[in-house]
């Protein structure tokens, strides 16, 4: 996970039955990403301001243990954001910035990417600061974030990649719904070292069967 996030440095629970805020959408996400918010956070495009906050919480050794290394410094996460929405504008790509309830400013990122033109099938990740591990701050913008996948840019199939060592993102993935389809033995070269990664997906209807489980609005 995360590729994208290397590429351009040269990324407690919610109760699973109380339904989600209504969020803000628009069909047009390639000019501009929709904000998007939730009962913890907001979703919304990625600012040249939020690098120094991003740099401060994803460059961490906790946070980037298991995912492509990000930029090191302001400038390289400046760099970062300014090809987020470059490639969001081609069609490409799209990352949220995740802004708790009452910050300004990002403390994690939410990216989806298209595996074949048109986003039918797509791979998205994330990364969070680690003092909101266990907050429920993942689900809330996890949820939004597949709502956004498979309502706005019509994907079909979404793959998250996860290495096996890595307990949070998998069990995060587990939590969210997505089915553990099998592992990509030795995929993802991390310190020199090839790691195995789980490969996790979730269908445009089972999502849909899901939130019927949730009580949440259905399309
Ligand atoms: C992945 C990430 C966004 C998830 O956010 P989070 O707040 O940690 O996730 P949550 O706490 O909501 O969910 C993680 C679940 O995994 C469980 N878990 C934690 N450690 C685990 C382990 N070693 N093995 C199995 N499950 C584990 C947690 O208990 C939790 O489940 P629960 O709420 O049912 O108890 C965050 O951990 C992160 O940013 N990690 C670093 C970047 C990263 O690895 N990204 C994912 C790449 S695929």
């Amino acid at each position: 996970m995360n590729k994208n996030l290397r590429d351009a440095a040269q990324t407690a629970t919610v109760p699973a039955l109380i339904a989600r805020p209504a969020t803000t959408t628009t069909s047009d996400w390639k000019q501009a990403l929709p904000v998007l918010t939730g009962s913890m956070v907001t979703l919304r495009e990625l600012r040249l301001s939020d690098a120094t906050s991003l740099l401060t919480m994803l460059s961490t050794e906790e946070v980037a243990r298991f995912i492509s290394p990000p930029p090191t410094t302001v400038e390289g996460f400046e760099r970062f954001i300014a090809w987020t929405h470059r490639e969001r504008a081609a069609g490409n790509y799209a990352c949220f910035a995740v802004v708790p309830h009452g910050m300004d400013t990002a403390i994690g990122i939410f990216q989806i990417r298209q595996l074949e033109p048109g986003f039918g099938t797509a791979e998205w990740g994330f990364a969070v600061g680690s003092a909101f591990w266990g907050t429920g701050v993942f689900m809330d913008g996890a949820r939004m974030v597949i709502d956004f996948a498979f309502d706005t840019i019509q994907t079909h199939r979404l793959e998250a990649r996860a290495a096996i060592l890595n307990g949070r993102g998998n069990g995060a993935l587990r939590k969210i719904g997505a089915m553990q389809e099998g592992i990509l033995r030795k995929s993802f070269l991390r310190n020199g070292e090839y790691l195995d990664q789980a490969l996790w997906t979730i269908l445009d209807e089972d999502w849909k069967q899901q939130r019927v489980i949730w009580g949440v609005r259905v399309h």
